[in-house]
């Protein structure tokens, strides 16, 4: 297979459902290539999957987010570009310190017991679901709940309004993807930008006058007293970035990690009460099956990286997920293991714009397994599970399974 073909099969159904056999072969051509003729709407001239030259990227503050022309006109993009994720410094550097000095030590403390409530309460709802060998969806009654209550604790939304939440998010998500820039979707990510832009305003108004100990409460408290430079506009802007980068990605950490884990049950029956397992166990589901695949960056200058040539303001597709399985630094990299060493995965990206989450997903995942196997030791995947369409965003979305529970 050249690279082409290699992308071509990547982006195929038959890709996105398993990538890993195209990123082998994109292994075997290099850490980087030119892509000779691009994906319809593509905007990329070079693919990287090498650890180190995506670490490099992503390490240097020069290599920048690119915008697209027109901007101006989407509201999904006006929004995406006044957000931390989105835009480089001095901008960047302004909104992140704002959130990051939210994301406190303490108050990841005090999320703990929060987690810990949310999960015992998930775990009671599925035993009874599940209870007398009735099938329950993984992803319905636990992947999703966990994360989307978790954090709607933590930033201060309504948990009644999470489905309606989740379908915007899904309208921004499909927009994000590869090939995900078609006019039907910008215009369903334009109505959900629009119609999150207005529900954040009024949970502002509303925590204006009557103050939590949520996230928003406490930044809108900042920016009125005036000790913060961020406008009412961008704080909306990277709420709905914050909540859209911590959602689904969390979801598929769980449920890509269950079969994976299903597979080996030594490692969960060992991991009650192994808090070290079940901190290797989260990094290795992270890398093996990393939620988010791709990155991409553009270049300051003409550079040539491994031998290939790009040119200044090339954007280059960077395959984090690819990376996480580079042979070159993860001796035997398909096989599970989470007692190994080596360099940390690219699942949360790395540079000035690393995942200013981890810590949270890191906490959930760390609290959550070791409760779900001592609850369920006979938890098991009853059907075959597909992937969602998407390379930016890959996760399972429906996972049947019995807890194995008497009733
Ligand atoms: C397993 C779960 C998660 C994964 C795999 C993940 C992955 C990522 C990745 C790859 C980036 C880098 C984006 C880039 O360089 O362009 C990122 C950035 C970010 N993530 Fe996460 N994330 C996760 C959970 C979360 C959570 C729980 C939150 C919020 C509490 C969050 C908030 C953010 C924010 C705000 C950024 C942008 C940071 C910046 O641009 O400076 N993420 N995440």
């Amino acid at each position: 297979m050249d690279v082409s073909e290699i992308l071509t099969g990547l982006y195929s159904e038959q890709g996105r459902q398993n990538p890993y056999p195209f990123y082998t072969a994109l292994h075997a051509h290099g850490p980087i290539n030119a892509i000779p003729t691009r994906a319809e709407h593509s905007t990329v001239t070079a693919v990287a999957g090498g650890y180190d030259v995506v670490d490099r990227i992503l390490r240097d503050p020069l290599w920048y987010k690119g915008f697209p022309p027109g901007w101006e006109e989407q509201e999904i993009l006006r929004t995406f570009l006044t957000s931390m994720m989105f835009v480089n410094p001095p901008d960047h550097t302004r909104m992140r310190a704002v959130f990051a000095s939210t994301f406190t030590p303490r108050r990841l403390g005090a999320l703990e017991p929060v987690v810990v409530r949310i999960v015992e309460e998930r775990l009671a709802a599925m035993a009874e679901a599940g209870a007398d060998g009735t099938e329950v969806d993984f992803v319905a009654d636990f992947a999703y709940p966990v994360p989307a209550l978790v954090m709607a604790e933590f930033i201060g939304l309504p948990a009644a309004d999470l489905a309606w939440y989740r379908q915007r998010v899904d309208w921004i998500d499909e927009y994000m993807d590869v090939a995900g820039k078609t006019p039907e979707r910008l215009a369903r990510a334009n109505q959900a930008a629009e119609e999150l832009r207005s529900f954040y305003r009024d949970l502002i108004a509303h925590r204006r006058r009557a103050p939590g100990a949520d996230l928003i409460s406490g930044l809108v408290e900042v920016l009125d007293a005036g000790e913060v430079e961020l406008t009412e506009d961008e704080l909306i802007s990277n709420l709905i970035v914050l909540f859209n980068a911590s959602f689904v990605t969390t979801v598929y950490m769980f449920s890509n990690g269950l079969p994976l884990l299903l597979a080996h049950p030594e490692v969960t029956a060992a991991l009650p009460g192994d808090d070290a397992l079940a901190r290797g166990c989260v990094d290795e589901v992270l890398r093996m099956e990393s939620p988010v695949h791709f990155l991409a960056r553009s270049a300051p200058a003409a550079a040539e990286l491994d031998g290939v040539p790009v040119e200044r303001d090339d954007n280059v597709l960077l395959l984090i997920a690819a990376a996480n399985r580079d042979p070159a630094r993860f001796p035997d990299p398909d096989r599970f293991d989470p007692h190994r060493d080596g360099p940390p995965s690219l699942a949360f990206g790395v540079g000035l714009h690393f995942c200013l989450g981890s810590a949270v997903s890191k906490l959930e995942g760390r609290l959550a397994l070791p409760r779900l196997f001592a609850r369920f030791p006979r938890l098991a995947v009853t059907q075959p599970h597909t992937y969602s369409g998407s390379l930016f965003l890959r996760g399972i979305d429906k996972l049947f399974v019995t807890t194995g529970e008497a009733g």
